[in-house]
């Protein structure tokens, strides 16, 4: 369980430097609503990562991090972005149901418990995507509907 949870902190970590990496193309393209919703999805993912840290701390598990991998640098469209991002989540929200079939098959109740905030957690964060995703479709090429989008992406506050 400790080596699983280990590597999902380090999923979670580049989680973060995923959604970073995206929001550095966004400002590179002048979308800056866009860049501010996924700097604040990189500190979301940085945070996963930490209950995860301090989740193992408090059972007194050993940490030990890995290397991120490098994230890529150009993304294409918005639309492509959002859609990476929400194939990335199905991903990882796969990960989160590997680990909990490892806590149940190890008995282990307590990580069976705390996991139960990250399924919950990514049930949320793929339908705000789902949301988004939408949208994006809706406005196809349309500029000023792309650009209303960025307005209302850069309105999210965490
Ligand atoms: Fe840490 Fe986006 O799930």
């Amino acid at each position: 369980m400790e080596k699983a949870i280990n590597q999902q902190i380090n999923r979670e970590f580049y989680s973060a430097y995923l959604y970073l990496a995206m929001a550095q193309e966004c400002e590179s393209i002048g979308l800056k609503g866009s860049a501010k919703w996924f700097t604040l999805q990189y500190h979301e993912e940085i945070s996963h990562g930490m209950k995860m840290i301090d989740y193992m701390n408090d059972q007194g598990a050993r940490v030990v991090l890995d290397a991120i991998e490098k994230p890529p640098v150009k993304f294409g469209p918005l639309v492509t972005m959002f859609e990476k991002t929400a194939e990335h989540e199905r991903f990882v929200t796969k990960s989160i149901y590997s680990l909990v079939d490892l806590a149940i098959k190890e008995k282990d109740y307590a990580t069976q418990e705390f996991l139960q905030w990250f399924v919950k957690e990514q049930v949320e964060e793929e339908s705000t995507d789902a949301d988004i995703l939408a949208r994006l479709r809706l406005a196809g090429d349309r500029g000023n509907a792309l650009l209303m989008i960025d307005s209302q992406l850069g309105k999210r506050t965490e």
